[in-house]
């Protein structure tokens, strides 16, 4: 598909919608730049409910932004007990299926009911704002309840995939100093079950400040449970009040942190705070899912990543939406799971990620076409560029050329969408995220800030802060300067390169750091490779991403031994489970080769570059004469051949 393919939205939807045609746009992303501080004050002030009004929209020492300062709000409350008062009060907040195909359909009032209940679980064991709480949960609803129950006390809350081993956990529980864990038995999975607690049993020994652990019963797997440190979710919520009034927190209090990987092997712990973050995922449902009361909307993340946070619990409970949810694999039981759900439910709005589109495409159109998903009116698209062969069987197989594909650009540092069209005003161009929000300030750049001219490759920044932006990385406020802010000073380095065409759409290029990204999950080559020299047979390892079809990007590891007699295959297969161990099996490596050296530059830097042009294309073409040692390039390469 070329990029002169352009898709306006069609007038029926333009007639519907929240923002119509470009003027719209125009209009808001005029204001919002102009003014913001009164932009956003008075969006504020008539979409969310403040205990007290904020003294200043905006404060900036930079790096460190506050938003709505001095005023006191609750996101919980904002989520939940402002809709009790109004016709919302029996719609179905979360609409959740099992993986077994158990259902459960939660009014606001219930899921109400249900987080002040946990609230006070929470408060008898005695934490209090300014906790923390390390959540490690499969998709049930029980994860959300805990995230509100949090947000309702100021207990920052750090949800931990379940994909996650034992060992990353640990490293989090560590970081957070979490008093509580807050886990299940284990979580569905193909059938299987994902044996949670006994994870966090091999991580606790090494995490001092856990309090106590609370468990769900979900799957009923056998667990140990430890006297005096483990609860059953179900015995401490047993005659719990279901009166907890919200705790006015201050519009910067910790909402949640949520760890990524970045370009050392330490995952960083992103801080997203309460107002600002709040009004930027609440705007961005409505401008970019075009949200209507009466939608049925799906997210299908995981909540464990940001896009799960913003987009199945926090923006559309804010927005008083019915978000569905689903627990299990999307191929299970057979490849057609997602569009039963979607057909049952009648699903409005679905919101993915290229690489299960890319699956989806692998199984074949039998499946979607089995059923009628004519409730559909909106697509998204998240985590990665989508393709033009994904973009265009999204668009036809499964919107039957009905539906606009919003593909939304953003990152865990962002908290919400920056770069995304609003569906009703924005013409698309398929590949690219089209325009930034309103209040974001982006451009392409040059390693001294200058803007690039139209279609040429620079850095993608953002110049101001926006209100959702990460106010820090927890408990290292230097290196959130250092990774964000410095390399050009004042200036937000996204991490990903772009270029703008002649009408202003970004086109994302990838990241310009050592930083991969496989399923749309970011994963750190560093953590990578620290992962696989802490096995006692390596020497060394350098870790690079390798074009893949279905995932984007697959884990390509290259490893030097120490002296031994190691049979390879075993060994090969000994560190992708080392992999699984140290950080989740969703990290392990497609492909391992041991070589006798590792190509390095003269100050010893291991040349990824020419790494990633071995796995990409076979072929070493750029400039080698900083090399060391220029054989080992030429063996590592001929030794594809040989495979
Ligand atoms: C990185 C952020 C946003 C939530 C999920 C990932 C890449 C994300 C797109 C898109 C092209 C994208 C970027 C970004 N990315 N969305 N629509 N088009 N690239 O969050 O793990 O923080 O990763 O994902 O490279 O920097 P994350």
């Amino acid at each position: 598909m070329a990029q002169s393919n352009v898709f306006p939205p069609s007038p029926e939807f333009v007639k519907r919608a929240r923002v119509q045609g470009m003027e719209g746009y125009r209009a808001l992303y005029r204001r919002a730049a102009e003014k913001p501080e009164e932009f956003w004050g008075e969006l504020a002030e008539k979409e969310l409910f403040f205990f007290q009004k904020w003294s200043h929209v905006f404060e900036w020492h930079p790096p460190f932004a506050k938003w709505f300062a001095g005023g006191k709000t609750n996101v919980a409350y904002n989520c939940l007990d402002r809709h009790l008062a109004t016709h919302r009060k029996n719609k179905v907040a979360i609409l959740w299926e099992g993986e077994p195909g158990d259902q459960r359909l939660i009014s606001y009032q219930e899921l109400h009911r249900l987080v002040c209940r946990f609230a006070n679980v929470l408060k008898a064991r005695g934490l209090k704002t300014g906790d923390r709480a390390i959540i490690y949960m499969g998709m049930v609803p029980e994860l959300p309840i805990a995230m509100l129950a949090c947000a309702r006390l100021g207990i920052t809350h750090s949800v931990v995939f379940g994909g996650f081993s034992a060992e990353a956990l640990k490293t989090r529980i560590q970081d957070l100093e979490a008093q509580i864990v807050i886990a299940a038995d284990g979580a569905w999975r193909r059938g299987r079950e994902v044996r949670l607690k006994d994870a966090v049993d091999e991580a606790l020994p090494d995490c001092p400040s856990v309090r106590d652990v609370v468990v769900l019963e979900r799957t009923g797997g056998a667990v140990h449970m430890k006297d005096g440190r483990d609860h059953w979710w179900h015995e401490l919520d047993e005659g719990v009040s279901e009166h907890c009034p919200a705790e006015p927190l201050d519009s910067e209090h910790p909402l949640f942190a949520l760890y990524t990987s970045g370009t050392t092997g330490k995952p960083k712990g992103i801080v997203h705070t309460t107002a600002g973050y709040l009004i930027h995922v609440h705007m961005t449902v409505q401008w970019v899912f075009d949200l209507r009361e009466e939608d049925t909307f799906w997210c299908s993340a995981d909540i464990g990543w940001v896009t799960g946070h913003s987009y199945i619990v926090y923006g559309p409970l804010s927005n008083g939406a019915t978000s569905v949810m689903y627990e299990g694999s999307p191929d299970y039981p057979q490849p057609d799971r997602m569009w039963r759900l979607i057909e049952k439910h009648r699903v409005n709005i679905l919101y993915t990620s290229p690489t299960a589109i890319r699956a989806f495409i692998r199984h074949g159109d039998q499946w979607p076409n089995a059923h009628d998903m004519s409730s559909l009116r909106l697509l998204g698209s998240v985590g990665e560029p989508i393709n033009p062969a994904a973009w265009e069987w999204y668009y036809k197989t499964i919107g039957k050329e009905r539906c606009p594909i919003v593909d939304t650009w953003w990152q865990t540092e962002t908290g919400g969408m920056m770069i995304a069209p609003m569906p009703g005003a924005v013409p698309l161009k398929p590949g690219s995220g089209t325009l930034p929000m309103p209040g974001v300030v982006a451009d392409v750049v040059d390693l001294e800030g200058q803007p690039a001219p139209a279609n040429r490759e620079g850095f993608l920044i953002v110049r101001r802060p926006w209100p959702g932006i990460a106010r820090t990385i927890w408990r290292d406020p230097e290196r959130y300067r250092q990774q964000y802010w410095e390399r050009i000073p004042g200036v937000y380095m996204t991490g990903d390169a772009a270029r703008r065409d002649e009408d202003g759409y970004y086109w994302i290029l990838g990241r310009v750091d050592d930083v991969m990204n496989v399923s749309g999950h970011r994963l750190s080559t560093m953590e990578l490779e620290s992962a696989l020299v802490r096995h006692p047979a390596v020497a060394e390892a350098a870790v690079v991403g390798k074009p893949h079809e279905i995932t984007g990007q697959a884990v390509a590891c290259f490893v030097t031994l120490k002296k031994g007699d190691w049979n390879h295959d075993e060994l090969a297969e000994d560190l992708r489970k080392w992999v699984a161990h140290e950080i989740g099996s969703f990290a392990k490596p497609e492909q391992i080769r041991f070589t006798d050296a590792l190509p390095k530059t003269r100050s010893g830097k291991i040349m990824r570059r020419l790494l990633r042009e071995i796995v990409t294309s076979n072929a070493v073409t750029g400039d080698v004469t900083t090399l060391e040692d220029l054989s080992v390039v030429t063996r590592l390469a001929s030794q594809h051949d040989e495979e």
